[in-house]
């Protein structure tokens, strides 16, 4: 049997202008992951067990459409060979699906890597990333290319679309609550409202996307040099501009709101939005306190993490 893992992941800042060429801030989320095991199997064909979405097929009983079916179909197309050996393979995730934390991503980039190990294909991270790219593309339209980066490479990225990958040092290590509003919102539908916008009026969501640029240009120079409670007013402003782009919902701006008046530093949501989760940059003696309060604000889970 081999195994593999990738983890979940948030945006800190520049969700969305980050499709627009502007920089962005991920780190992974390790709290969370999706675990797959290949196996070789007696029974022909290749079989797929993924208990959190009640999956259990054959992969050619699927649509080649489907998700999973798409990165195993890609994958054996990569491989160039006429034969398919019997595989069993079991996917667990732990992630939320269309939550914002990068579920499809470390789907995908687990997965990809224990077909790879098991099937004595070598590929390197490079190459995982780039195949991850590709099937993120078929499911979202036009992605920036972050949620495969941070998961596939599990480091804290400064993303530019289409420019080498830059990881950054954290100066002082911080802690971020996370909370799930628990509706799940498919980042392709936010990413293709935001492009109407665009469409519609170029030069005003330029200007916007240029704001929430600046402040990932900024807030990235604030971790490095270990001022992370800098960090607050900068993730209130970038909620602040998500929601002018259409992108927040009630839900997350009511839990935005619930942190910030319980002592969180700052407060935003993130990843596609319209549900999925929000982050709260807190000092770690009030991270109780501030998860009590998201919780009694809605929120279904609340995960506590150190960005180090
Ligand atoms: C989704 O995690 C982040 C978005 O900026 C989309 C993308 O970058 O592909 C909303």
């Amino acid at each position: 049997m081999t195994h593999a893992s990738a983890p979940g992941k948030i945006i800190l800042f520049g969700e969305h202008a980050v499709v627009y060429g502007r920089p962005a801030l991920a780190v992974p989320v390790t709290q969370v992951h999706a675990d797959v095991d290949v196996s070789d199997s007696p029974r022909p064909g290749i079989w797929i067990e993924a208990p959190d979405i009640y999956l259990r097929a054959e992969l050619n009983t699927l649509s080649s459409d489907h998700p999973i079916a798409s990165v195993i179909h890609n994958f054996l197309f990569l491989l160039r060979v006429s034969r398919f050996p019997n595989l069993a393979i079991k996917i667990i995730s732990t992630i939320p699906v269309a939550s914002g934390l990068g579920s499809g991503a470390a789907v995908t980039v687990a997965l990809t890597r224990a077909l790879a190990a098991h099937l004595n294909y070598a590929m390197a991270d490079e190459e995982v990333n780039a195949f991850t790219y590709e099937i993120e593309k078929l499911h979202h339209g036009t992605p920036s290319g972050i949620d495969n980066t941070v998961v596939n490479y599990a480091r804290p990225v400064y993303f530019v679309k289409g420019q080498p990958i830059e990881t950054f040092h954290v100066g002082k290590p911080f802690t971020i609550v996370i909370a799930d509003t628990g509706i799940s919102a498919p980042t392709n539908e936010s990413v293709g409202d935001v492009r109407r916008l665009w469409m519609n009026d170029r030069s005003r969501w330029e200007t916007v996307f240029d704001k929430i640029g600046e402040i990932s240009f900024t807030a990235r120079r604030a971790i490095e040099a270990g001022k992370p409670e800098l960090l607050g007013e900068l993730m209130n402003e970038n909620h602040a501009l998500l929601k002018t782009l259409t992108v927040s919902s009630p839900e997350l701006d009511k839990l935005v709101e619930a942190a910030q008046q319980a002592g969180a530093l700052g407060a935003k949501m993130s990843g596609g939005g319209r549900g999925g989760n929000m982050i709260a940059l807190v000092e770690s003696e009030h991270a109780e306190t501030v998860s009590r309060t998201l919780k009694e604000a809605g929120a279904r889970n609340t995960i506590r993490t150190q960005i180090l």
